[in-house]
């Protein structure tokens, strides 16, 4: 069996579901996981889920991922605005990487344009909901198809 796709949420995504539903929608985090599981089973694909609260834990995981994933796909919350340590530790993966987002942070405030996630990733899916999660792993399955 191949490696699994780890797919890692930073923080305050653990709140999807209460926080902000306006703009993030009213899937739980949850509902989310077990949407992309099964989007994945049924592609032949094991997925890893996980969320946290913490930069370390974000950057130890996907050190982990080095040498335990066949892909990532990040959704780093607001640390996607603040973390070199993020970006380092992203540029270290020979994998392919994919950075989703549920809202479109281009059409939000200024200081969500910018992305340390971005000059590490293969491509960026954004603005799509939890819909962007199961794209994401398209897009992978596609990329592992064609390598
Ligand atoms: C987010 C967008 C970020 O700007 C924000 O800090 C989040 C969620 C998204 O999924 O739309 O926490 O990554």
């Amino acid at each position: 069996m191949s490696k699994p796709i780890y797919i890692l949420n930073g923080p305050d995504l653990n709140l999807l579901g209460e926080r902000e539903p306006e703009i993030y929608g009213t899937d739980t985090l949850d509902s989310i996981r077990q949407q992309v599981e099964a989007h994945a089973t049924d592609a032949g694909h094991k997925v890893d889920f996980r969320q946290t609260n913490g930069e370390g834990d974000l950057i130890d995981w996907v050190q982990e991922a080095r040498e335990k994933a066949s892909g990532v796909i990040i959704n780093a919350g607001a640390y996607t605005h603040t973390s070199v340590a993020l970006l380092d530790a992203l540029l270290t993966l020979d994998i392919p990487v994919i950075e989703v987002h549920l809202s479109n942070p281009f059409k939000r405030e200024e200081f969500r344009h910018h992305s340390y996630v971005s000059p590490a990733a293969t491509g960026l899916i954004c603005g799509l909901g939890a819909q962007g999660y199961l794209r994401a792993i398209d897009a992978l399955i596609e990329l592992f198809n064609n390598s």
